[in-house]
């Protein structure tokens, strides 16, 4: 593609899923923080990733917060939706959150990557059963991708990134 492309790229989902702490890993060393705490609002980052410039905005997944997604999805190029792979119990929330947000009027057909997070934990969720849980066979309107990922590590991260960038390019 075009050097220099610029995308809007949304990153969403419960809180404590991971989505800070995944960011992080796509920043260059130097630049990343060990510690992340919840995000208050929303965080905006320029990032480069090969040819890309993306400008990610990193909402806060907490209750309160979650309204203003809707704020940014008529410019979202792509979507990162992070879910919390050991958090069984909230699994059917991060669906409903998901199906409304695909379901907006404002959301266009764009790529959303599924990092299913917090692989390294023992209770982790393998992505299929992530992905029937979240019913991911039901969408059909736009590429859709779920990759395994460990945040503090940055396993997974770039494979999941690769994905959206030739989705992109
Ligand atoms: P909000 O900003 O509140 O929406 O949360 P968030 O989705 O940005 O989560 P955040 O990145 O703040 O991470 C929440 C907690 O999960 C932190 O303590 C992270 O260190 C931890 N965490 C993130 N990714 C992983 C992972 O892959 N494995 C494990 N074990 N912990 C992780
Ligand atoms: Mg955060």
């Amino acid at each position: 593609g075009m050097s220099g492309k610029k995308v809007n790229v949304l990153v969403v989902g419960l809180d404590n899923s991971g989505k800070t702490t995944i960011i992080e890993r796509l920043k260059p060393r130097p630049k990343q923080s060990a510690e992340v705490a919840p995000t208050v609002g929303f965080a905006v980052d320029d990032l480069q990733k090969g040819p890309l410039n993306f400008t990610v905005f990193d909402m806060s997944g907490a209750g309160r917060y979650r309204t203003l997604w809707e704020q940014y999805y008529q410019e979202a190029d792509a979507v990162i939706f992070v879910v919390d792979s050991a958090d069984k119990l909230r699994m059917v929330v991060a669906r409903d959150e998901m199906e409304h947000m695909l379901a907006h009027p404002n959301m266009r057909k764009v790529p959303v990557l599924f990092f299913a997070n917090k692989k390294d934990l023992p209770v982790a969720m393998p992505p299929v059963e992530i992905a029937q849980a979240l019913g991911l066979d039901y969408i059909k309107d736009r590429p859709w991708q779920i990759v395994p990922s460990n945040g503090l590590s940055g396993e997974g991260v770039d494979k999941g990134i690769d994905w959206l960038a030739e989705r992109l390019g």
